[in-house]
């Protein structure tokens, strides 16, 4: 079976997980430090905390911007789910727009449309490791005096104009779930160059210590461990090989499957921005295919992926939030006609070719 997504691990990872078991000390500790501090120089950022997830991170960092009940933030309706719900558990109300079908990121006129008095912040995704435009995003909120957070779960190491993600809005959430461009089986950070954000997030993730049995406010155990942080750091040695191995696969892929360009469409990369194919999602033209193929391909030992086959407005979990009427049309479209094919750092030549042909072979099968 050739796999959608898996972890690149190697003998550096289990070499450097092994020597924190030997040394004994498994509780957040000087390894998830030293991945903090390597992590923020990699971004470019003054702080980086790491946390238990993603979707806590992106928890924390609305805490500590100040975000709760009676604030509006609006988030693209294309997402996975953590990019909504936690803006829902701090009491606020995500709003949702419409995804700019080039990048599958928020559409700017779309923030425009859904700005209200009660808009305190907005939540960028740059999905599947393609950057939002993040200049006239910036500018944008300036006006409107919104904070702008970066959702870099599926954007490790991605730039928009030669700058890092993660270190442009006022801060940003990273996951470091088993699949992501960055692995430690699971974990989060926060990156920022607020020392008053990093010092919330500190607190919030250790019970509000300030020192040793102190608590000034209240707060979770939201730490990574030791070992964690080991692998974390092993995977930042080589995150930059990893997402280069990424874009080799996605040329492979554009060019062959240009050959079938009538039938589906290849992802994008903007002049300014530098991909990094946390997925390689294409678009099947014709909507009743697209599950088709997908089966197609499951029968040939071949796995893939819908992100994301509802858009969040339709999630029973958020219906609430939802409002009436027509909303985001885009993102509904998405959901329908988006296919992810095999996509990580393992992958040979042979297996991408092999993806690509029978992908071909479906449609020439078809006869359409
Ligand atoms: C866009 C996006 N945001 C947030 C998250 C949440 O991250 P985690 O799974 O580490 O909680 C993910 C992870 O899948 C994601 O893809």
């Amino acid at each position: 079976m050739i796999k959608v997504n898996a972890p690149y691990i190697g003998e550096e990872e289990i070499e450097a997980v092994s020597q924190v078991l030997r040394d004994g000390y498994l509780a957040y500790g000087p390894k998830a430090r030293e991945f903090e501090e390597r992590f923020a120089e990699y971004l470019n950022v003054k702080y980086v905390k790491t946390l238990s997830n993603g979707t806590v991170a992106l928890y924390a960092l609305l805490k500590a911007l100040g975000i709760g009940p009676g604030d509006e933030v609006i988030v693209p309706d294309f997402s996975f789910i953590a990019t909504a719900s936690a803006v829902a558990l701090t009491g606020g109300r995500p709003v949702f727009a419409d995804i700019d079908l080039d990048t599958y990121t928020l559409s700017l006129e779309e923030i425009e449309n859904k700005v209200s008095r009660r808009t305190k912040a907005l939540i960028v995704v740059h999905l599947y490791g393609h950057p939002a435009d993040m200049d006239p995003i910036m500018r944008l909120a300036e006006e409107n005096g919104l904070l702008v957070i970066e959702d870099c779960a599926q954007s490790h190491g991605a730039t928009y104009k030669g700058v890092k993600v993660g270190g442009i809005g006022t801060g940003s959430a990273f996951s470091f779930y088993a699949t992501k461009n960055l692995t430690m089986g699971e974990g989060g950070a926060v990156a920022t160059n607020s020392e008053e954000v990093a010092n919330y997030v500190e607190l919030l993730r250790n019970h509000g210590q300030e020192r040793r049995y102190w608590h000034i406010s209240l707060g979770w155990n939201f730490r990574i461990t030791n070992i964690q942080g080991a692998i974390g750091l092993s995977q930042l040695g080589k995150l930059d090989r990893m997402n280069e191995r990424r874009r080799e696969i996605a040329k492979i892929y554009n060019e062959l499957l240009e050959s079938v360009d009538n039938h589906l469409k290849t992802p994008i990369e903007k002049p300014w921005a530098k991909h990094v194919y946390h997925q390689y999602t294409i678009w099947v033209n014709d909507e009743s295919l697209r599950d088709e193929l997908s089966r197609y391909l499951s029968m040939r030992g071949i796995q893939t992926g819908i992100h994301y086959p509802h858009p969040l407005h339709e999630q029973p979990a958020l219906r609430g939030f939802a409002v009436k009427g027509a909303c985001c049309p885009n993102a509904f479209n998405a959901s329908k006609h988006v296919l992810s094919l095999p996509m990580h750092p393992g992958l040979s030549d042979e297996d991408v070719i092999h993806v690509a042909e029978n992908v071909i072979r479906f449609f020439k099968d078809a006869r359409l």
